[in-house]
């Protein structure tokens, strides 16, 4: 569909709960959002008991009111289905539809996402709201787009579930035999000889049995989501998008699967306690932006505070414009805070809030308007740019999956392992994507495959290519270990692989102590893990070597480089300090031939967005408190002050610059 996926204006804004107030308190909110700057709120995600009092019986009036004022007041809607909130009443007529946990108990109303994805009776009332507010809202032209639902998350563990479970192992396997054969269930005498014997997996289990229920929960996730888009699609126009508001690193499902079938990705950034880390944050946004390879919306973020953490510190002041700037460097094309005002009672009364529950504005509210100000001054500008990266980490969901239940090292993570990589990139402000492992690759210098442990054929097939045309490949530990059913490959990592690294893994180690290695001009250690690497070619190069320690790894190969091709693989089998990280990334960024965005002080962001005519916007961020200096390449006109700098720009703690070359 022609969505609109390059916005022609920038939104910002905040989730509004008109149904938690009366309606004379609307106006007195609408303007002070105006006076934010705001254009766009997000309504009715929680709703349902407001939406549909009873069974079939729908109250629209004062949705109808609500987007009517605001669009009066020149905001946009944002509307959300409220299937995350199942009402009481529902759950009375249909108790069956609650999830159950892993212990066999019921979930409780009251909270959020209560539901068990694949309960008929679920579906049936789902597609009845969600159908009846397509119908009505449908044609609206004040709505802009649909958020579905609101971060899926649970798992359930009912017998509807475990039915179904079967079903789609059936159609996935097509006999027994295969799944058997598969999961080598005579191992401990888990031989099936009827479907109906397997079980979902509680707790630590066969490993092929645990991916694939991830898949099953994927799938049901993603048929519950269908169900959504059916009614809703037909009765769109063509440039209103749908969407879901996703967490980022949750490791439910994949994310990749799920957001096939939306428009745009959005998800809802939470610094939660302390501050803005901008090296781990910008993983977060470039996975969101990876997910469809396009720019996404940040449906939620913190106005100072969270309200679900042991230590809910507000950010700083300066810190959410900084944040952002962040997001909007990262590839965001709207900014909404949750939420716009506190309610007097439910259960998230301490969360923060652009109006406090005496209905007056907060400190935090003038920190926002500026931000909308900023934004109104640079809209034209960024419309329709993105952010462009040469350098693409691949993220697997399996992989991570099948790492995480069996992490031979309590510390290894497959999530901190991938930011491992990032950061070192990150501090030098190389644009980085995060892309599906299965995602193609045309347009990268250099993809870096962090702990990719599932290598199928398409994807050994996909890297080999890329490698032959003039990529620079870097292959890490734990690759090339497993395949798509969870099951070791009959080879040596890193598997189908070895080939294009011209080495093979002789043996891996969970690392006690450190173990201490040396490169072409660093040495440093490798912690939590170490892999003995073996040249399989006369052509591959020693990169790095461990120095005496178990014995097994002594003066042994450690990270090699090979030419492969009209390109190179780096495989590195350690999982280095900081500084030695550091180094290594230097390394690939300069074989590779990546050029950093900008040169910037420690702390201090430099992002590039690239506008359809290839004009390039700089937006630079200064993360600390204190003021820095940072030189300039070229003359500069920066935007939001709309001054011009020659050699050098001074940003005052937590400012911002967005500038084009002048
Ligand atoms: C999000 C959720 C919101 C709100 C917010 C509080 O995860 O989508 O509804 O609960 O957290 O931080």
């Amino acid at each position: 569909m022609a969505v609109n996926s390059n916005p022609s204006r920038f939104y910002i804004g905040s989730a509004y709960y008109p149904e938690q107030w009366p309606e004379e308190n609307w106006q007195k909110d609408i303007a002070l959002m105006r006076e934010a700057g705001f254009n766009v709120v997000r309504l009715g995600e929680f709703a349902w008991s407001t939406i549909e009092p009873e069974a079939g019986k729908f109250d629209f009036d004062w949705l109808d009111h609500a987007i009517a004022a605001l669009a009066g007041a020149g905001i946009s809607t944002v509307m959300g289905t409220p299937t995350a909130a199942p009402p009481a009443w529902l759950v009375h007529q249909h108790p069956e539809i609650l999830a159950v946990d892993e212990n066999g108990r019921r979930v409780q109303l009251g909270n959020r996402c209560h539901y068990c994805v694949n309960s008929t009776e679920f579906h049936r009332a789902a597609r009845r709201v969600v159908k009846a507010l397509a119908e009505h809202f449908g044609p609206n032209p004040h709505i802009v787009g649909w958020q579905l639902d609101n971060e899926y998350n649970r798992y359930c563990y009912c017998d509807n579930c475990r039915k179904q479970f079967h079903e789609f192992l059936k159609s996935r396997y097509g006999s027994l035999e295969n799944l058997n054969n598969r999961w080598t269930t005579r191992y401990w005498s888990q031989t099936y000889n009827a479907w109906e014997q397997i079980p979902l997996p509680i707790g630590p289990h066969n490993p092929g049995l645990m991916l694939e229920f991830k898949h099953f929960v994927t799938e049901s996730y993603r048929r519950f989501q269908h169900l959504q888009i059916a009614e809703l699609r037909p009765k769109l126009a063509s440039t209103v998008w749908i969407t879901h508001n996703f967490m980022e690193w949750h490791d439910g499902y994949d994310h990749y699967r799920m957001t096939e079938e939306l428009d745009i990705a959005s998800w809802d950034w939470y610094v939660g306690t302390g501050h803005l880390d901008y090296q781990l944050s910008g993983t977060a946004h470039d996975l969101a932006r990876g997910y469809k390879r396009r720019n996404f919306w940040l449906m939620e973020t913190q106005p100072g505070n969270v309200d679900w953490k042991p230590l809910n510190n507000k950010v700083n002041k300066g810190e959410t414009r900084a944040m952002a700037w962040h997001a909007i460097a990262h590839g965001a094309d709207a900014v909404l805070y949750w939420q716009w005002r506190s309610a007097y009672g439910g259960q998230e009364q301490y969360h923060g809030s652009l109006i406090d529950q005496s209905g007056q504005v907060r400190p935090i509210y003038r920190e926002v308007q500026q931000i909308s100000r900023d934004i109104a001054k640079v809209t034209d500008l960024l419309s329709g740019s993105k952010p462009v990266a040469e350098v693409a980490l691949l993220n697997c969901y399996d992989s991570r999956w099948s790492i995480q239940w069996q992490r031979h090292h309590q510390d290894f993570d497959y999530v901190s392992h991938l930011r491992h990589y990032y950061r070192p990139l990150a501090a030098r402000n190389v644009s980085t994507d995060i892309i599906s492992a299965d995602a193609a690759l045309d347009g990268y210098k250099l993809v870096i495959a962090p702990a990719l442990l599932i290598v199928t054929p398409q994807r050994a097939a996909n890297l080999k290519a890329f490698v032959e045309n003039g990529g620079h490949l870097a292959l890490t530990l734990r690759t090339g270990m497993k395949d798509e059913y969870n099951a070791l490959l009959p080879l040596r990592q890193p598997g189908a692989l070895a080939e294009l690294a011209g080495a093979e893994v002789e043996d891996y180690y969970a690392l006690f102590d450190p173990v201490p290695i040396t490169g072409e001009d660093w040495s440093g250690v490798s912690r939590i893990w170490a892999e003995r690497l073996k040249l399989r070619d006369d052509a591959t190069r020693i990169i790095a070597a461990y120095g005496a320690s178990n014995g097994w790894l002594d003066d042994q190969p450690a990270i090699t480089a090979h030419t492969y091709g009209k390109g190179q693989v780096t495989l590195v089998g350690a999982y280095l300090d900081d500084n030695s990280q550091q180094r290594l990334l230097d390394r690939l960024i300069r074989t590779a031939n990546i050029q950093p965005d900008l040169d910037t002080p420690p702390g201090v962001e430099a992002r590039k967005r690239i506008r359809s005519n290839g004009q390039e916007i700089l937006i630079v961020i200064n993360h600390t408190r204190t003021e820095q200096h940072i030189p300039l390449p070229w003359p500069v006109y920066e935007h939001l002050s709309g001054q011009r700098f020659e050699k050098e720009i001074r940003l005052a703690g937590y400012e911002v610059a967005v500038l084009t070359r002048a």
